[in-house]
């Protein structure tokens, strides 16, 4: 077994044990990918202030995110096909982030269904939603989060259309992949994969298939998503969905000033900052880059998150510099999950905060609290 360091070791591992698509899926933007890429670069050109000779000890990384105690300023993102990555891939990193003492966010488009995850697991874990033009199903969904327990609906307002991946295309993604010529010569080198998978069921859309009259197989994400996703999406129905949840309701994929406001007018508990992994429009600033134009105008009156490039420690700490109460990871725990299944999870999670621990320590702050803007050097950061 290699010494896994950082995330960079996860995700190489992952490339070599999870077939190509599914690790495509995960690791790719839209378009050119161009904002997929920016979202990790710009975390890269930000420079710390190093402070020395200031007492370091009892430092912590605890903090609260929509008033759930986390132990570091991190929840793990919602991502699609997370149980393609690795057999029961949800149940596993929904049991790492309860044990590690962040928040897990199921993914409407999640390979083990709501009631498996709460199943397996005694946390309240959070719910992403994704609003279809069938609203008996969107009802039916807040029903299924609401009766596992859920702790809060996180809303996805960026993706009412896919933005085009041209990896997913061209590697026919499903779920479950077909047995083609190609797939079948893929998995062939991927006998840990295999193997698991092989052991469960698990190996549909778990939130949808049997949940909505005639979809049998949906194995096509861009066939379902342009059929099903509602392009009408607007801010009324977001009061509709406030209204029917009832709970604590995060809004995902603001990367604009003026939505900013609106999503503070709509009475959400958070919203984050997110162009949801550089997957939608390819050209988007970087959230990081975005982040403190909205913190500053909208953070004394709804907590602001963040996610898009976070793959380190020291990136979560740039983050809450910046402003962000809270911070997602998606392919971090998703390269974890896929090189080793819920140790995997575990492992990135250990990575990230010991990270952010000695990051902290560096620049010369005990408490995530103490971190703004004054650890991050003059000219080197968005403002
Ligand atoms: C879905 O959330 C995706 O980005 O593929």
């Amino acid at each position: 077994m290699p010494v896994i360091t950082d995330i960079e070791d996860l995700r190489v591992l992952a490339k070599k044990r999870v077939p190509r698509m599914f690790y495509d899926y995960a690791d790719s933007g839209s378009w050119t990918e161009s904002t997929y890429r920016a979202n990790e670069s710009d975390f890269q050109a930000i420079k710390l202030r190093q402070r020395v000779a200031v007492d370091m000890e009892g430092r912590s990384t605890a903090t609260t995110m929509v008033g759930v105690p986390v132990a570091m300023p991190v929840a793990i993102a919602p991502t699609g096909l997370t149980g393609m990555q690795h057999a029961d891939g949800e149940i596993l990193a929904a049991r790492a982030a309860e044990a590690f003492g962040i928040p897990f966010t199921l993914s409407t488009m999640s390979i083990c269904s709501i009631e498996d995850v709460a199943a397996h697991t005694k946390a309240p874990f959070w719910f992403q939603l994704y609003v279809m033009r069938d609203r008996d199903f969107i009802e039916r969904l807040i029903a299924r989060a609401q009766a596992a327990g859920c702790g809060a609906l996180v809303l996805t307002l960026d993706l009412q259309i896919l933005g085009q991946r041209h990896k997913d295309l061209k590697n026919g993604l499903s779920a479950p992949p077909k047995l083609t010529l190609t797939n079948l010569i893929n998995l062939a080198s991927k006998p840990r994969w295999c193997r698991g998978m092989l052991g469960t069921k698990r190996r549909g859309f778990g939130n949808i298939v049997g949940h909505v009259s005639g979809v049998a197989d949906m194995s096509s994400l861009g066939a379902w998503t342009a059929q099903q996703f509602d392009p009408r999406l607007n801010w009324n129905d977001v009061e509709w969905i406030k209204k029917r949840w009832g709970g604590k309701l995060i809004l995902k994929g603001i990367q604009d000033v003026e939505d900013a406001r609106l999503a503070v007018a709509s009475g959400a508990d958070a919203l984050i900052v997110s162009n949801h992994g550089g997957r939608q429009l390819d050209g988007a600033e970087s959230s990081i880059r975005a982040l403190p134009a909205i913190a500053a105008e909208v953070g004394s009156r709804i907590e602001v998150h963040m996610d898009g490039g976070i793959r380190s420690g020291q990136d979560v700490l740039k983050a809450v510099a910046l402003g962000a109460r809270g911070t997602y990871i998606g392919r971090a725990f998703l390269y974890g999950l896929g090189a080793m299944g819920e140790a995997g999870v575990t492992k990135a999670l250990q990575i990230i905060h010991k990270e952010l621990d000695l990051t902290m320590a560096f620049c010369g702050r005990k408490r995530v609290a103490e971190l703004g803007t004054d650890i991050l050097l003059p000219g080197t950061f968005p403002t």
